[in-house]
C-alpha cells in the first residue's frame, strides 16, 4: 500500500517547519525538512560550491548519505550519522542552500534521496517542490504563503530565539532575493502544485493554520 505522504511547500520564513513538526505529530508520523537537506549540503560543500562543474559535485554528494529517524517533533535528519544542527539555520547558509538549489545535478541527487526515504516512511514532507516534483502523487497537497514582510518578522523572532539575533530589514530583504531565486530557477521552481490548498497565513494564527491543515488532512 502507498505510504502517506503530505506535501507542505513554500516560500522562505513562512513557518513550514513549525507546521510539519505538529502536523507530523498529530499524524504520529516523521516529518522531512528538505530544506535542511539543501543546507545541509552547502555548509558541507562551503559557499561557492555552486560554481563548481558537475562532475566534481556529483563525486562529493557520493559521500552524501541522509537518514531519517524518530518520529513528530523529534525527527531526526542526519548526514552521514550525525544530526544536522542549527549551524546551517542562518539566511547566509539559506542563501548558499539557494544558490546549490539551482543545479540540477543537485537536485537529482537529493530527488532520488527524499523519495528512497518516501519509500521507507509515511511523512510529513516540507520545502519548495514536495507537492510538484518529489511527491506529486501524494494525497495530500499544501501551500503556505505569507506577505515578505510577515515572514520576515517570523524569521527574525525564530533566529532571535535561537540566539542569532538579525537585523529585520536586512532579513526581509535577503528573504526576498531567495525567494526570487527559488521561484524562477528552471529546474522545480517554488510554485504551488495544481492541486494543493493554498492557506494564505499572514493573518493566521499557528493554531488557526494548524487548524486548516488537520482539517484539509481530515477531508
Ligand atoms: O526551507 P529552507 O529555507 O530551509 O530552504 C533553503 C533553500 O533550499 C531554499 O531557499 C531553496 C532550497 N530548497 C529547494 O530548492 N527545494 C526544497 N524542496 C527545499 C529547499
Amino acid at each position: 500500500m502507498p505510504k502517506l505522504i503530505v506535501t507542505l511547500d513554500g516560500p522562505a520564513g513562512v513557518g513550514k517547519s513549525t507546521m510539519a513538526k505538529q502536523l507530523a505529530k498529530e499524524l504520529s508520523i516523521p516529518y522531512l525538512d528538505t530544506g535542511a537537506m539543501f543546507r545541509a549540503i552547502a555548509w558541507k560543500l562551503g559557499e561557492g560550491a555552486w560554481r563548481w562543474d558537475e562532475t566534481e559535485l556529483e563525486g562529493e554528494m557520493a559521500g552524501f548519505d541522509f537518514t531519517l529517524s524518530g518520529v513528530g517533533e523529534t525527527s531526526i535528519l542526519s548526514l552521514n550519522g550525525v544530526e544536522i544542527g542549527d549551524e546551517i539555520r542562518t539566511e547566509q547558509v539559506g542563501m548558499w542552500a539557494s544558490n546549490v538549489a539551482t543545479l540540477p545535478v543537485v537536485r537529482t541527487f537529493l530527488k532520488q534521496a527524499q523519495r528512497s526515504i518516501g519509500d521507507r516512511f509515511a511523512l510529513v514532507a516540507e520545502g519548495r517542490d514536495m507537492g510538484t516534483a518529489i511527491f506529486p502523487d501524494a494525497p495530500y497537497k499544501f501551500f503556505l504563503d505569507a506577505t515578505v514582510e510577515e515572514r520576515a518578522r517570523r524569521r527574525f523572532l525564530q533566529l532571535r530565539d535561537m540566539g542569532k539575533p538579525a537585523e529585520l530589514e536586512e532579513l526581509k530583504e535577503q528573504i526576498e532575493a531567495r525567494d526570487l531565486q527559488d521561484r524562477s530557477r528552471t529546474v522545480a521552481p517554488l510554485k504551488p502544485a495544481d492541486d494543493a490548498i493554498t492557506i494564505d497565513t499572514t493573518d493566521l494564527s499557528k493554531t488557526e493554520v494548524f487548524e486548516a491543515l488537520v482539517q484539509g488532512v481530515k477531508k
